[in-house]
């Protein structure tokens, strides 16, 4: 039997999300359920996927290691397309006096905030920052993600936005979840730049972007649009020289105030607008237009008790919704993804199929891997989630509760209750 050679039989659902690019508006509503139904995977692809009695007929169970999927459900790996999982240091007072009614940006205009955070990772060995990296990521795993978004933006100097890239860059060799790499430089202004934001964007445009560019240390160039940090007019310019050495861009925009961030990620071609909370409707309506996915991160205005996303109105404005944890160590803590389900679908009135869509094939059009991941499509990787239980609409009902059984990666088991 190969390794990578794996048959999951009998499943009572399999949730294929079928798709090699984002869903926009009504068709998020589309998983595309089999019944009954049995998956062949052959070299970590998937290969044939069916009614069992059918497949079962075509494949010979010796040459395969089987799952029998009776009474479970599957689903494609799942995909969280932001997050900031590689830092030291952790900020729990902040979230304390957060509680007691302090803001985001009081706590990051009296010293805290982002640039505390940098000094944990810049004090940190790439060591160390492997070690935090690996544990992290195999949290994830349990909660049955695949590929994940990872981001620089705690280091704000060279050395350190090119260790934490690197980072990424080792651990995606040894560790199961697959991961996309994003610089984010332009994250805040570290406090050697203060009062000097020209001057710090232009090291960063002149001397750390182009070595990221060159050396294809991340493939996607993100900035922290928002009052107080970039402006739209500093963003553009980053995404544009980003653009211009051949990177992808997102953005995070729109999550304190209203900036215009929605509308200058459908002006620039980003693959993605982040956060979103406050997001105009004609940065709706551009973002629908010009096929930029709408990536909400409901644990993060949770934790910072601030409203929701419109998922709702951007769903029905034609917009390709994705769900990602956003984990960091400042406005949230935390990876869950039972939690993001919950509030995606109670509080932001998503329906579990569009949940599901935002957090599989469309979380994989966030980070440009549609083609290859985010669905249970013949030629895709095989990277699939099963549920401890017999229907998908376990997910949001089981509240805040992890129900993923096993995860497989490439066609091999690697987690399992
Ligand atoms: O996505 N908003 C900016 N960046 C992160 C928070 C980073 C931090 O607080 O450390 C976010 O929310
Ligand atoms: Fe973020």
């Amino acid at each position: 039997m190969k390794k990578g050679n794996m048959i999951i039989k009998n499943a009572s659902e399999i949730i294929t999300c079928s798709g090699d690019k984002a869903k926009f508006g009504k068709d998020m509503s589309e998983i595309a359920m089999l019944k009954n139904a049995t998956l062949v995977i052959e070299n970590g692809m998937i290969k044939d996927i069916g009614n069992s009695d059918n497949i079962l007929k075509k494949y010979i169970e010796t040459n395969y290691e089987v799952i029998d999927a009776k009474g479970k459900t599957v689903l494609p790996g799942f995909i969280d397309s932001h997050t900031h999982f590689i830092f030291a240091g952790y900020r729990a007072e902040e979230f304390s006096w957060r509680l007691r009614g302090d803001s985001y940006m009081d706590i990051m205009n009296r010293g805290g905030g982002i640039v505390n955070s940098v000094m944990g990772t810049r004090n940190a060995s790439k060591e160390e920052l492997f070690d935090l990296g690996k544990k992290r990521l195999d949290s994830m795993l349990q909660f049955g993600v695949t590929t994940v978004e990872g981001k620089s933006g705690y280091g704000l100097d060279f050395d350190t936005e090119l260790k934490q890239l690197k980072v990424m860059e080792e651990l995606d060799k040894v560790h199961p979840v697959d991961i996309c790499k994003t610089f984010l430089g332009a994250h805040a202004v570290p406090n050697e730049y203060k009062g000097r934001t020209d001057e710090y964007i232009d090291f960063m445009l002149d001397k750390v972007l182009p070595k990221v560019a060159e050396d294809k240390l991340a493939e996607f160039c993100d900035v922290f649009c928002e009052k107080g940090v970039f402006t739209v007019k500093e963003s553009r310019k980053i995404l544009l020289k980003a653009k211009k050495l051949g990177m992808k861009l997102k953005i995070h925009a729109d999550e304190i105030v209203q900036l215009g961030g929605a509308e200058l990620a459908a002006e620039v071609g980003a693959f993605s607008a982040d956060h979103l909370l406050h997001a105009s409707d004609k940065g709706i309506e551009d973002m629908s237009k010009n096929g930029v996915v709408s990536t909400l991160l409901p644990t993060t205005a949770f934790c910072l008790k601030e409203p929701f996303a419109r998922a709702r109105h951007m769903i029905d404005s034609g917009c390709a919704v994705a769900l990602a944890t956003d984990f960091n160590p400042g406005s949230g803590f935390t990876n869950s993804i039972p939690l993001m389900f919950a509030l995606a679908t109670i509080y932001m009135n998503m329906s579990i199929e569009e949940a599901i869509n935002a957090m599989t094939i469309n979380g994989a059009a966030a980070i440009g891997r549609a083609d290859t991941v985010g669905s249970i499509d013949i030629g895709k990787k095989g990277d699939v989630v099963i549920l401890e239980y017999p229907s998908y609409k376990f997910l949001p009902y089981n509240t805040g509760v992890n129900i993923v059984e096993k995860v497989i990666k490439n066609g091999v088991l690697v987690h399992r209750k």
